[in-house]
């Protein structure tokens, strides 16, 4: 597992975009991208934009989203589409939209297993981008709900009381079977859960995907890297 720390957000947006694009070009002829909803990876996704890639040949996919219709504010399909996938010619795959979310999770897995590699553990994707939540969850894998047991499926519905909603998540198995995981977290709100989840001995959420990752990546800026031990 590896941390780089970057002055600001801007500088980290830079680099993430620098990882995914890397990624890319590594993962010639099909690579894969499972992106991260929220607020933090907006700037690198803008950033992408720049790059001269081969988009034709990306899949994208959505490491979680909401339980919302498609057009919704909360969507993160529609965040990434604002922020990148309207803008470059990658085959973005968005999270299907049901009344019934576990109908919705499994045909989603069924899309994914139309273009991820399966490997033996079952699909193996190339990149996931994840973010950090103030509590440690990653994707929509909230600490305590039903979704961190699942050792089998790829993509489920997960109720998370303290949202008093549903999400639509990648499951641990599936984000742990990633080739590279980078997560992006910023700010001094962030401090003290980065510390915790990269002390070594957390398992909230977002320290057992890094730790049982392939290659984790921390990308953080100096604010959130504030409270970790040098
Ligand atoms: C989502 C995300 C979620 C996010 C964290 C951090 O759907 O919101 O996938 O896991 O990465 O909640 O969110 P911020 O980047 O907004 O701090």
């Amino acid at each position: 597992m590896r941390i780089r720390v970057f002055s600001d957000a801007d500088r980290l947006a830079e680099a993430a975009a620098g990882e995914i694009a890397a990624w890319i070009r590594l993962e010639i002829p099909v690579p894969s991208i499972g992106l991260a909803g929220g607020t933090t990876p907006r700037g690198a996704y803008e950033r992408l934009r720049s790059h001269r890639l081969p988009w034709r040949r990306v899949q994208a996919w959505l490491t979680d989203e909401r339980a919302v219709p498609p057009g919704h504010i909360a969507s993160n399909t529609g965040m990434v589409r604002r922020t990148l996938f309207d803008h470059v010619p990658a085959t973005f795959h968005p999270v299907p939209w049901s009344e019934n979310a576990a109908e919705a999770a499994a045909a989603y897995e069924t899309d994914l297993a139309g273009f991820l590699p399966r490997a033996a553990r079952g699909l193996q994707p190339g990149l996931v981008v994840l973010g950090l939540g103030e509590d440690g969850h990653t994707a929509s894998l909230f600490p305590g709900t039903s979704a961190l047991e699942e050792t089998r499926r790829g993509f489920v519905a997960n109720w998370v009381p303290q949202l008093d909603a549903w999400r639509l998540t990648a499951t641990l198995p599936l984000l742990t079977s990633a080739r590279r995981a980078v997560f992006l977290a910023t700010g001094r709100h962030k401090a003290s859960i980065v510390a915790e989840v990269l002390s070594g001995d957390s398992d909230l959420p977002a320290a057992r995907v890094s730790r049982e990752s392939r290659d984790a990546v921390w990308l953080l800026d100096r604010e959130a890297a504030s409270r970790l031990d040098t």
